[in-house]
């Protein structure tokens, strides 16, 4: 039975009678880090856990804690008795200034439990104090709600669910409202949504070529569909620094082609300013080819200017890329075609389309970029996909809106065009990994707005973003997980492309 979720970051206030399991909880769900204890407090500036004498000092220094840690967007669990309403409506008052939800964990643990696991301390609460704490927990749990926490969570109560508790207030807890069930686990989704893992930085060490196949195979074992490559010249500022090592794309997919028997292959998205684009219909052909039907073919604008100037590549006005876009698709289209015949179209005239190997698939064409007036047009009219550089759930309802519409415009199906998105998550295991993950790679983005802006979390946390993202019609996932050294750093995706597959 899931536990009701806990919005991640937030406060979390722990209200219970010594013994009702309150540290415990804790510790089975956040980092050691992120628990402040008036106990453990107590132990740093007084003589032990139950060095009373030492409370003052230790709820001092425990407030600074507090208002440090939310002030900086951190989780922060305060691990008290909670029982004093006046310190639990401070924290209730930090949480809301920190602008991080505010969550009431009450454990209403049975006073039998309670008593007996108090008597078997090395320093027992004496019981006349037990029985005060429980009697404040009965008649606390109730005004909880009242008292304006964002979600209150009861656990160990003879009603609650005996895994761990029910939601109270409703928030990121759909359905959780007391008495109902907490909601469904993410893992028993039905929902289908290939994954593909989109790589951009190469840490390849000495062996390139071993590196990038054994990502492909990690890749493959972890359950993703395909795998594509980001197709520049220079590597990207929001990636990595410009001398690190690019690989040319279609070079690299050639090669997994012959390694990686099962993974789709192709670039998140070529800019259509490196090659006419009858050269990348042909090496698209080819790598369809050599890969057995599992090429498709991203395809954008361009826009880093740096890259074109480099390598003496013209970098035209928006405009005029944009043109080139609807040409170059429209190129595509008319050479991956059966036959050798000529082509007369809108924008392109060829006296012949003789390509040959001629693809052994469909070859999908996945126009990259959001852009309402054309790039969502020339998708419509030319793509079996467009994608969108955000998981946003409202951006991409709006931008798949669009997209219908320039469909129903120019008379195409709309459910032959797919809404594909890339999204840039950190993953860990569990929550030590991530919060190293976000420590290693944020560079002096703070932590919690780095977490934000990646989504860093666990397995089902990205589960749950990308179920709900199928359920807005979203047909297909590019992955592009920070921070990957090792194929190992696969494995944790396994879980999702489960959960999804
Ligand atoms: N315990 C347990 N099973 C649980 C929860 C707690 O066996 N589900 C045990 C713990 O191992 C511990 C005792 O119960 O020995 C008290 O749990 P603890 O988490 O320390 O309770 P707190 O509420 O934190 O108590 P205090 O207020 O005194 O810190
Ligand atoms: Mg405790």
């Amino acid at each position: 039975m899931p536990e009701p979720r806990i919005p991640d970051p937030a406060l979390v206030v722990l209200v219970g009678a010594s013994g009702a399991g309150k540290s415990t909880w804790a510790a089975q769900r956040y980092r050691t880090a992120e628990v402040v204890s008036s106990d453990q407090l107590r132990s740093v500036v007084g003589s032990g856990s139950a060095d009373l004498d030492a409370s003052a000092d230790a709820f001092a220094v425990l407030e600074l804690v507090v208002r440090a840690r939310t002030g900086r967007g951190l989780t922060t669990v305060v691990d008290t008795l909670g029982l004093d309403a006046a310190r639990r409506l401070a924290w209730l008052e930090v949480a809301r200034q920190a602008g991080l939800p505010a969550v009431a964990v009450v454990f209403e643990t049975d006073a039998a439990l309670c008593r007996s696991r108090n008597s078997a301390r090395d320093r027992p609460v004496p019981a006349p104090v037990l029985s005060g704490q429980l009697r404040g927990t009965a008649e606390v749990a109730p005004r909880l709600r009242a008292e304006g926490w964002d979600l209150v969570v009861r656990v160990g109560a003879a009603d609650a669910d005996p895994a761990g508790g029910v939601a109270d207030a409703g928030l990121s807890a759909p359905g959780a409202a007391r008495g109902e069930r907490p909601a469904p686990a993410p893992a028993a989704t039905a929902r289908r949504l290939p994954l593909v893992l989109q790589i951009s930085a190469f840490p390849w060490g000495e062996d390139p070529a071993g590196w990038l196949t054994a990502m492909a195979s990690g890749a493959q074992e972890a359950g993703f569909a395909g795998l594509a490559l980001m197709d520049h010249l220079i590597q990207i500022p929001q990636v990595g620094r410009a001398w690190e090592p690019l690989p040319e794309p279609f070079t690299v997919l050639g090669l997994l082609a012959g390694s990686a028997p099962g993974l789709e292959l192709g670039t998140l998205v070529s800019p259509v300013t490196y090659r006419p684009a009858g050269v990348l219909a042909k090496t698209l052909a080819t790598l369809d080819v050599l890969s057995g039907g599992r090429a498709f073919c991203g395809l954008g604008a361009g826009w880093w200017e740096r890259e074109h100037a480099a390598y003496g590549l013209a970098f035209p006005p928006a405009r005029e890329r944009l043109d080139a876009l609807e040409t170059a698709a429209e190129t595509l289209r008319a050479l991956w075609a059966p036959g050798t015949k000529a082509y007369a179209g809108g924008r392109v005239s060829l006296p012949e389309t003789t390509l040959y190997p001629r693809p052994v698939s469909a070859i999908p064409l996945i126009i990259g970029g959001g852009g309402e007036q054309r790039t969502l047009r020339i998708a419509a009219r030319w793509g079996d996909a467009c994608n969108l550089t955000t998981a946003d759930p409202e951006v991409v309802t709006h931008k798949a809106e669009v997209l219908r519409s320039h469909c129903a415009d120019l008379g195409r199906d709309p459910d032959e065009v797919g809404v594909t998105v890339l999204d840039l998550p950190v993953l860990g295991r569990d929550r030590d990994a991530v919060a190293s993950a976000v420590e290693r790679l944020r560079g002096r983005t703070p932590a919690a707005a780095f977490g934000r802006r990646h989504h860093a979390g666990l397995p089902d946390d990205h589960t749950r973003r990308y179920a709900a993202l199928a359920d807005l019609g979203v047909s297909r996932v590019f992955v592009g997980a920070q921070g990957l050294r090792r194929p190992e750093d696969l494995e944790p995706w396994s879980k999702v492309t489960e959960a999804l597959g």
